[in-house]
């Protein structure tokens, strides 16, 4: 089944697993005897310097490469950036922590080779066979709501879309890639809505070990990114995610800005006082916040960075607050609709502009750093 060229490419998402790296290639050499494959590992400049590691055992070993990543972050873009960066015809996804099991692999390579129809194989933990391994129930349960959730978006049965563990033809997943949100950890979940047809997949159990080395990345800003990214699946076309974001968080900010106010004027701070202070601080809620959860990817570091986008970011949001005041007056003296109507279409307008300018000049090329 081997032919001369490459077969296979193993596509490695990988951040602070230096000490995972030379374990990985070991256990991969070991199960892909005596095929063509290649190995590459997509880092996000892990403060650990995983990239370094991976460098270390490339330099004798050409199946060996590093796709190392500046300014970046995410599961899924690490992915389908390193599924891109291969010439093999068929690529595998795997965590770099040795959680799934990559004897698995051969198989999957020969159920793609022996059936041209099959589009991709997925490594389960829920078929018999699989498992969760040493899970304590309240991940178990977490899992159970989140594959849930999934199969309301997913139109094909699977059993684990959860699972970052698969192969796939590397031509059918780039013919998508265009289409893929890219958000958060749910690869697999992402190219099986994205695909214009349904993939046709096969499934085979794999038991989830547990992690030696190294900690997990799924923590509880991952769990929002998931449901972000089944928000952008259903509607995000209509409504971009990112600014169905930061608008609820424009409204957590509203909330913020009288609750100061309110505080300021008990402590009998004058109105305009109190008002210009309220508003910073609820900018600076705004802009933290949004550093955090809206522009994640691209996430201000440092003092100097946060600085620099703190000031961008006010200077944004009062124009802004021009802009909202003006088009309401406006609105409001041709006398469309009562005082609602206007004072809504202004926020609406503010809210836009807000938007707009911050993800170009707070986050956009010339905030980053
Ligand atoms: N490049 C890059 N960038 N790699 C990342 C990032 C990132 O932002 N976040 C995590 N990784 C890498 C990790 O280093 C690891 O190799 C792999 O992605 C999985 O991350 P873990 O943090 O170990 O995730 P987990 O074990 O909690 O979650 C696993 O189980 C889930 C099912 O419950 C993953 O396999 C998920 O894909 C899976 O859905
Ligand atoms: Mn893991």
């Amino acid at each position: 089944m081997t032919g001369v060229g490459l077969d296979l490419a193993i596509v490695v998402p990988v951040f602070n697993e230096r000490g995972n790296v030379p374990l990985l290639v070991a256990a991969l050499d070991r199960a892909l005897a005596g095929r063509n494959w290649e190995v590459v590992f997509v880092d996000d400049d892990s403060p650990d310097g995983t990239a370094d590691a991976v460098r270390a055992i490339a330099r004798t070993d050409p199946r060996v490469r590093v796709l190392q990543r500046i300014g970046r972050r995410g599961l899924s873009s690490a992915c389908i950036e390193g599924m891109c960066a291969t010439a093999a015809p068929l690529v595998a996804v795997i965590d770099g922590d040795l959680q799934h099991d990559e004897a698995l692999l051969p198989r999957m390579a020969d159920l793609l080779a022996g059936d041209p129809a099959l589009d991709l194989v997925v490594g389960s933990r829920f078929v018999d066979g699989g498992g969760t391994g040493a899970w304590d129930a309240d991940r178990v349960a977490k899992s159970a709501f989140a594959t849930r959730l999934s199969r309301r978006v997913l139109k094909a049965d699977l059993s684990d879309p959860m699972s970052g563990f698969f192969m796939i033809r590397a031509d059918a997943v780039r013919a998508i890639v265009p289409r893929l949100s890219a958000i958060g950890f749910k690869i697999l979940l992402d190219i099986m809505t994205a695909a214009p047809r349904p993939l046709r997949f096969a499934e085979l159990p794999y038991v989830f070990r547990t992690r030696a080395v190294g900690e997990s990345k799924l923590d509880h800003v991952v769990a929002l990114e998931y449901l972000i990214a089944l928000y952008d699946r259903l509607a995000g076309r209509v409504v971009p995610v990112r600014f169905v974001l930061f608008s609820a968080i424009g409204a957590m900010g509203a909330i913020v800005h009288l609750a100061a106010l309110a505080v300021l004027l008990e402590v009998r701070a004058g109105f305009i006082a109190a008002t210009v202070a309220a508003t910073f601080v609820a900018m600076t809620f705004n802009f933290f916040l949004n550093n955090l959860l809206t522009y994640r990817d691209r996430r201000l570091r440092g003092t100097r960075a946060l600085f620099d986008g703190w000031v961008s970011f006010c200077a944004v949001c009062s124009v802004g607050a021009v802009a909202n005041v003006g088009v309401a007056a406006f609105l409001y003296d041709v006398r469309v609709g009562a005082w609602a109507l206007p004072a809504l279409a202004g926020i609406a307008v503010g809210a836009v502009w807000n938007f707009a300018l911050s993800s170009r000049f707070t986050w956009g090329r010339y905030g980053r750093k």
